[in-house]
């Protein structure tokens, strides 16, 4: 649910935005029966808007850093073409066998790779340039997963970055993950590489567009 909208108009919303396949609500109702802190998973309504988002841009070579059960992971997959490709970076062994099984039981889950361990360790590896960054994972290593994306991230590639808001707490942060959450927003609000929107989507989402130049 949306941290700053009435939860009537989040309904309307949501009842006006291309429905969650059936997966997706198995997914969805699973998370939140299993797991100890469901509510990390993104809303419908986000889910969609990420989807759109890989669309709009044409993405064909996805990251994400923190799959959890792999909602996310399978919203954006569905966004991109047969071909595409999605890397999601995940350390907790319960939230993988969901996600593990969820992906092999959608048609859009081979384009999924699951790496286990810590992000960071994880980017060392990688050098294929990227379309699209999704960072949703531990908030102390925001601004260092932005770091490491955006030298891998092509001219025009999109970063985007979740609960930028910390359900309003970034007006008065009072503990370490809200601190570096704000420390994150005005690195990317003072940062000449990307042009950038903070949005009130749910917790609050960064869009931080690499410049061409
Ligand atoms: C907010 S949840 C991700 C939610 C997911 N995007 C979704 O919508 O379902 C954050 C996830 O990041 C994972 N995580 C935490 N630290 C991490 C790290 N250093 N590297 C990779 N994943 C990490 C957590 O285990 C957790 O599952």
């Amino acid at each position: 649910m949306n941290d700053f909208i009435d939860a009537a108009v989040e309904q309307f919303a949501r009842d006006h935005t291309e429905p969650e396949s059936d997966l997706h609500v198995r997914l969805r109702e699973e998370t939140y029966r299993v797991m100890d802190r469901p509510q990390m998973q993104v809303d419908a309504i986000e889910g969609r808007f990420l989807k759109m988002l890989v669309r709009v841009t044409g993405a064909c070579n996805v990251l994400e850093i923190g799959t959890f059960t792999g909602y996310s992971a399978l919203m954006m997959a569905e966004g991109l073409p047969d071909d595409g490709r999605l890397i999601t970076c995940e350390v907790d062994p319960k939230a993988e066998a969901i996600a593990r099984r969820y992906f092999s039981e959608s048609p859009h889950g081979s384009k999924i790779t699951l790496r286990m361990g810590p992000a960071l360790e994880t980017f060392k590896t990688l050098s294929d340039p990227l379309d699209l960054v999704f960072i949703d994972a531990d908030k102390a290593n925001y601004s260092n997963y932005y770091e490491a994306s955006l030298p891998l991230l092509k001219p025009g590639g999109l970063i985007i970055a979740d609960n930028v808001l910390w359900s309003g707490k970034v007006l008065d942060p009072q503990d370490a993950d809200g601190h570096a959450i704000v420390a994150f927003d005005r690195m990317v609000q003072s940062d000449p590489r990307v042009e950038n929107v903070c949005l009130t989507v749910r917790d609050g989402m960064m869009l931080a567009r690499k410049r061409e130049q």
